[in-house]
């Protein structure tokens, strides 16, 4: 059986930077640098121009992800798309990654999969990754997570809860076939339908009809209660620490590992005060843990694979390392993955 690795990584954000004081200035909203840091650790981030979409975004990525794995476009056998923010509701941005790549007609059709889990979307985009890789299917697949939150963000004094905590970018891995003893040792995941209320945008409802309410001249009206997500944080935070924390403990006993085995902690990037309690109850050293949220806010399921991208160019990753991923998100849905890099 061919084991999985990260054979390339790759990072992509639109150029224009957005600050908290801009967020102010900018888009009028009432909040402040001080409040957004203290409660998230976010000092910018970056929002796409209209008119880019969230596979525009991982074409970079992808690109800059294949090319560091040493491969072709056309080496890749299969697309998985990990996102909450689609280009549209149908058909999946895997497709359009798949077009926009050049990698339609070029004697073979490789497939595309879109994955819907939200911040902990990378994770499930590995674990089957993985599996198609280790049952001898597939060579060379290519897992994104992208994101263009700043569309869908209500970015008034209303939504300010939820509006200062995102960002759009997008991130890339070729996950990759190998004989050698090395890659993705184990990838747990959970998750609680009980909570899927709690953090969701229904921007419309499949079981209304029609089913979004419509004026008396047949156009379509939504609610800005209904146009944004819509969050109830301190449920969030206490269920994202809790979370993080089971898998955490329990992905390292399953490989009989304990913290102090592991090189390098990445941990998504939702809000560095949940990165900080959980890195002190598991007593890792603060250098054990890579964090970029200051510069790019939640980019949901592009966290991940962008905190591989960074830490394997500034030499924090390297070849042989043990390192632990582990995400929480809306669903609720959470996951760990164990690899030696
Ligand atoms: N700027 C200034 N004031 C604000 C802002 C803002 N952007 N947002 C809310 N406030 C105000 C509120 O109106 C409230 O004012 P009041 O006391 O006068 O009524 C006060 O700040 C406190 O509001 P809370 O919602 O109770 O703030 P809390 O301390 O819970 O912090 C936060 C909110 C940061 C969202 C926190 O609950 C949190 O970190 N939750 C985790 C959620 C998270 O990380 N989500 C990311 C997405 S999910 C994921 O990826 C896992």
């Amino acid at each position: 059986m061919p084991n999985a690795y990260i054979s390339g990584t790759g990072f992509f954000v639109p150029p224009r930077v957005v600050t908290n004081d801009d967020l102010c200035t900018a888009y009028g909203i009432d909040t402040n640098d001080a409040w957004i840091q203290q409660r998230s650790g976010i000092k910018e981030r970056r929002f796409a121009a209209e008119g880019v979409g969230c596979s525009d975004l991982a074409v970079h990525a992808s690109e800059q992800a294949i090319e560091r794995a040493g491969l072709q476009k056309t080496d890749i056998d299969m697309i998985v798309f990990c996102t909450l923010s689609p280009d549209q509701m149908f058909p999946g941005s895997g497709v359009y990654l798949q077009r926009k790549l050049g990698l339609c007609d070029v004697g073979r059709f490789i497939p595309c999969l879109d994955v819907r889990n939200q911040c902990s979307g990378f994770l499930y985009g590995l674990s089957t990754a993985v599996a198609l890789i280790n049952n001898g299917s597939h060579r060379h697949v290519l897992l994104v997570g992208a994101e263009v939150h700043s569309a869908a963000l209500d970015l008034t004094t209303r939504g300010r809860t939820v509006g200062v905590l995102f960002g759009d970018g997008a991130g890339a891995v070729v996950v990759s076939a190998t004989q050698e003893d090395r890659g993705v040792r184990g990838t747990y995941l959970g998750a609680d339908g009980r909570y899927a209320d709690v953090l969701s945008m229904k921007v419309w409802n499949i079981a209304d009809r029609p089913f979004i309410p419509v004026d008396a001249d047949g156009f379509g009206r939504l609610e800005p209660l209904t146009m944004y997500p819509q969050m109830q944080g301190q449920a969030v935070f206490k269920n994202a620490v809790e979370r993080l924390l089971s898998v955490v403990g329990e992905s390292l006993q399953k490989h009989n590992l304990t913290a102090n085995d592991v090189d390098l902690f990445c941990f998504h990037q939702a809000n560095l005060r949940i990165n900080e309690y959980v890195r002190e109850v598991l007593h890792v050293p603060p250098e054990k843990v890579i964090n970029n949220i200051e510069r790019y806010g939640n980019t949901t399921a592009a966290t991940l694979p962008s905190l591989l991208f960074e830490a394997e160019q500034n030499g924090q990753l390297r070849r042989g390392m043990k390192v632990v991923l582990a995400a929480f998100g809306a669903g609720f849905t959470w996951g760990c993955s164990v690899m030696d890099w």
